[in-house]
């Protein structure tokens, strides 16, 4: 087989990432390797997300930094995939004849029929809502990624419609994968050398599965997950609010492996632009999950993502979510101004004054940051555990992060990549803590 070579860049969330990784799976077969030099393709996939801004006009620019690498070279096979490329679909052939394939987020079982299918002249668009016939096809795709801390797609899509929010049109309906195919799933990955395994969906703790009348939740896969004694780490992302029920809540206290960080968006902490949003849960429902959890493990840390200046946001609206950030002390969070985005019943309503929301998002962010660092500081001096994940090039020390995901650079001689090391904190920064191994109670 002629021997290829192909580069994917991937913006977006976890599940961009997943999504790049089993394309590499895929197009394997076809002979395609992965290179990280990314002016010596054959093949080109952007994996573009759509969730914000100019996410449009992202791909067109870096279609044009393309072009400049390639100006004296074989033109690559070019692809956009991930989210503006379902958005946007042929309309993108139209205006970039650069653009040889598009390729939606619910087609990529399609792709090495495409890339053989490629020549010069034919320009090829796969968009449909295929998402049983795509994990179907990589059922039998061997998960190839390597990687300590691994990504797995359980769920995809979703059925909430929050009037802000691209996604619903992006990735289709609520899909839960089969629990067994899951299952074999994690099982190559924990081969492969995963010693943590993240389970995503775009609601990842609506997933439900139904096989001979039971109900498999995300709960079930937790549970399931902590037998494998190689695992030391489960993590899920990202949920929803409403989908929180009470065997998620009571998997913290029954896993020794599930992570205390929960990463629970809330968007905003006033109830009326929640309604606005059709988030479909209040603040109050947010303080009891909170509640709850505290309750069973005060170690448990939350972060949120959060949406500033949302239309019909006032300054008491605003200070609700001000004023959430004092009771709970997020951690490792996200805050942006609300972006309109084409399609969404969000983008009708009128904008709030720009110069108003950029000065909100600056209270929200130094509150954020404000938290982080005091939550980082909290560990110098102290102990922590480690998942060690690679060494740092030419240098004695490693990266890893800790049960918060809070990236953890050390120094140690003897440490094992793939173990849990025992690191002394020693200085920290708002996103990243500093340390040296404990060398008395080594890597376990
Ligand atoms: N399913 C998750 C949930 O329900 O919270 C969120 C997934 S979405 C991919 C990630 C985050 O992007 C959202 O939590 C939201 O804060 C942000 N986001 C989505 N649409 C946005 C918009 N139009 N403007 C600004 N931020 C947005
Ligand atoms: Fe988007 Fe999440 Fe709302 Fe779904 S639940 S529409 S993914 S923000
Ligand atoms: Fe972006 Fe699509 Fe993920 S819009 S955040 S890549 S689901």
């Amino acid at each position: 087989m002629l021997e290829k070579k192909i580069f994917i860049k991937t913006f977006g969330c976890q599940m961009n990432e997943y999504d790049s990784n089993r394309i590499y799976d895929s197009v394997s077969k076809l002979g395609y390797i992965k290179t990280t030099n990314q002016s010596e393709a054959d093949c080109y996939i952007l994996n573009t997300c759509h969730i914000r801004d100019k996410a449009k006009d992202k791909v067109y620019h870096e279609i044009g930094r393309i072009k400049k690498l390639y100006r004296n070279k074989q033109k690559p096979v070019m692809v956009v995939a991930g989210c503006v490329a379902q958005a946007e679909n042929e309309e993108m052939l139209k205006r970039e004849p650069y653009i040889d394939i598009i390729l939606g987020p619910q087609s990529y079982h399609k792709v090495n029929n495409l890339l053989k299918k490629h020549t010069l002249n034919l320009k090829q668009e796969e968009t449909e809502f295929d998402t049983i016939s795509k994990f179907g096809y990589f059922d039998d795709v061997k998960n190839k990624d390597n990687k300590i801390s691994a990504f797995l797609t359980i769920q995809e899509g979703c059925d909430k419609f929050c009037h802000f929010c691209v996604v619903p049109y992006t990735r289709g309906p609520e899909y839960s994968r089969p629990f067994n195919k899951v299952i074999n799933e994690a099982e190559q990955l924990i081969e492969n050398g995963a010693r943590e395994i993240t389970l995503l969906g775009q609601n990842v703790n609506a997933y439900s599965y139904k096989e001979n009348s039971k109900e498999y939740r995300l709960s079930h896969l937790i549970n399931h997950l902590e037998k494998y004694s190689e695992l030391k780490r489960i993590r899920y992302t990202t949920s929803h609010p409403r989908d929180m029920t009470e065997d998620l809540i009571q998997c913290y206290s029954l896993s020794s492996k599930l992570m205390p960080f929960v990463h629970l968006p809330i968007q905003s902490g006033s109830n009326k632009i929640l309604e606005l949003m059709n988030r479909k849960h209040t603040v109050e429902d947010y303080l009891k999950i909170y509640e709850q959890l505290k309750e069973i493990n005060n170690e448990i840390e939350f972060s949120s993502d959060f949406i500033i200046g949302y239309p019909g946001e006032t300054q008491k609206d605003f200070e609700d979510t001000h004023n959430l950030l004092k009771k709970i002390k997020f951690i490792n969070s996200f805050s942006f101004i609300f972006s309109p985005r084409p399609g969404t019943k969000a983008s009708k309503l009128e904008m709030i004054d720009r110069n108003i929301a950029k000065e909100r998002l600056k209270l929200v962010q130094e509150k954020l940051f404000n938290n982080q660092i005091e939550k980082n500081k909290s560990m110098e001096n102290s102990t922590i555990e480690v998942l060690v994940e690679n060494k740092l090039d030419k240098q004695n020390k490693f990266f890893g992060r800790n049960k918060y995901i809070s990236p953890v650079i050390f120094e140690g001689s003897d440490c094992h990549i793939g173990k849990i090391a025992r690191v002394k904190i020693i200085s920290s920064n708002q996103n990243t803590l500093f340390g040296s191994l404990n060398k008395k109670k080594r890597a376990a």
